[in-house]
């Protein structure tokens, strides 16, 4: 497989994409893939920039074996559309919000939906779990492992 470089989009990159950010690597290393597929997140808003994920996404995922280690940042249009191979959103708006970021047609086919991957829970999108209970992380967590599973097949396929 030639080298991909992934970046997982949300709103304020502290609880989806930082989790998909984990997941997806450490799917990744059990795959034995880690050379080649390389993983990043980041914000439609720069509220958190600077910040680690958030406390409750740490701790939910760290019960499955994930560490969430990346720090908040905002997209950056004119180096993540050229550097990434694939930018995927968690939601609706996250993903009407990167096409009106997308420079070109090229940039728009660069952008995906994260739950389009997901092979085994039918969801149209990953809920934003920020001002809810900790069932919200705990379905984020289920949807995402379902994803990046699929993700790493769509990945792997010729
Ligand atoms: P995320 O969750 O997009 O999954 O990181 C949110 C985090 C912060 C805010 C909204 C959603 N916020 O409005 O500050």
């Amino acid at each position: 497989m030639i080298e991909k470089q992934l970046l997982f989009v949300c709103l304020g990159n502290i609880c989806r994409s930082p989790g998909a950010e984990a997941v997806m690597r450490g799917k990744v290393e059990k795959s034995g893939l880690s050379r080649q597929i390389i993983c990043d997140s980041a914000g439609i808003i720069g509220f958190h920039s600077g910040s680690p994920a958030d406390a409750r996404m740490q701790r939910h995922a760290g019960k499955r074996g994930y560490k969430l280690t990346s720090i908040s940042r905002q997209v950056k249009p004119a180096t993540d559309f050229d550097r990434f191979d694939m930018i995927i959103g968690m939601d609706d708006q996250n993903i009407v919000d990167l096409n009106a970021l997308a420079r070109t047609d090229a940039d728009r086919k660069k952008i995906f939906r994260m739950t389009d991957f997901c092979t085994q829970i039918k969801y149209n999108h990953v809920p934003d779990p920020y001002y809810g209970e900790g069932d919200g992380f705990e379905l984020v967590l289920d949807l995402l492992e379902d994803a990046c599973s699929g993700l790493i097949k769509y990945l792997e396929k010729p």
